[in-house]
């Protein structure tokens, strides 16, 4: 595990794990050529087009611009996107072991046994935001790039109960039990910018599907 993690448990009921730098030089290039690509065929949808969640009046929580890359890319092909080979890091056992030590004990500690994943590709332009909600998952992890140098504020990141604010910074991951509720501040440029110099997030979920047990597996 070559990176450096750092466990965040000054709200015991807010545990959430810390990783600058994430991607290598190498590996980010990668990435920035998948994510312009996206952006500039236009892929990126409004998220008002598509699933969103939304507060008890149906109003939308969230406004930004998101691809499902699990959508484009089956089985073998996964590989020839750098953004879903990027998994592959996530599931060392080394940070397995990192997140369990450093996670809620109980049964909200079960990264090791998720057995599936989910990727959506968004990017938050001015005025985009996302509002309190949580993910309907076992673990999120989400890492957010930015074109050099910053041309936005917020775009930042709240644990909205425990009024916990992580700032938005290039390659940095964060992983964090699905559960906690999750905002996105509004992002503003600071002079007007076209798409692609705003806020991209790559977003993880892990979740478990139980396997079928047989019975001749299981003595019964
Ligand atoms: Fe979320």
């Amino acid at each position: 595990m070559s990176n450096n993690f750092i466990s965040h448990l000054e709200d015991p009921s807010h545990p959430f794990i810390l990783c600058d730098n994430w991607f290598t030089p190498e590996e980010e290039k990668s990435v920035w050529n998948e994510l312009d690509y996206y952006t500039n065929l236009n892929t990126l949808q409004h998220s008002s087009l598509g699933p969103v969640a939304t507060d008890e009046e149906g109003t939308d929580l969230a406004s930004n611009f998101r691809v499902y890359p699990d959508r484009i890319y089956k089985d073998e092909s996964r590989n020839t996107s750098p953004i879903l080979s990027g998994l592959s890091k996530l599931s060392d056992t080394k940070l397995h072991s990192f997140i369990h030590e450093n996670m809620l004990p109980g049964p909200f500690n079960n990264y090791k046994g998720t057995n599936c994943d989910s990727t959506i590709i968004s990017y938050y332009h001015t005025g985009d935001y996302y509002k309190s909600h949580y993910d309907a998952f076992q673990f999120t992890i989400l890492i957010w790039l930015y074109k050099e140098p910053k041309a936005f504020t917020g775009g930042d990141f709240h644990f909205t109960d425990a009024k916990i604010s992580v700032p938005c910074v290039n390659n940095r991951l964060i992983i964090f039990p699905s559960f906690l509720n999750h905002a996105v501040t509004p992002l503003e440029f600071e002079t007007k910018k076209p798409i692609g110099f705003g806020r991209y997030t790559l977003t993880h979920f892990f979740y478990t599907i139980p396997q079928v047990v047989e019975e001749k597996d299981n003595n019964i």
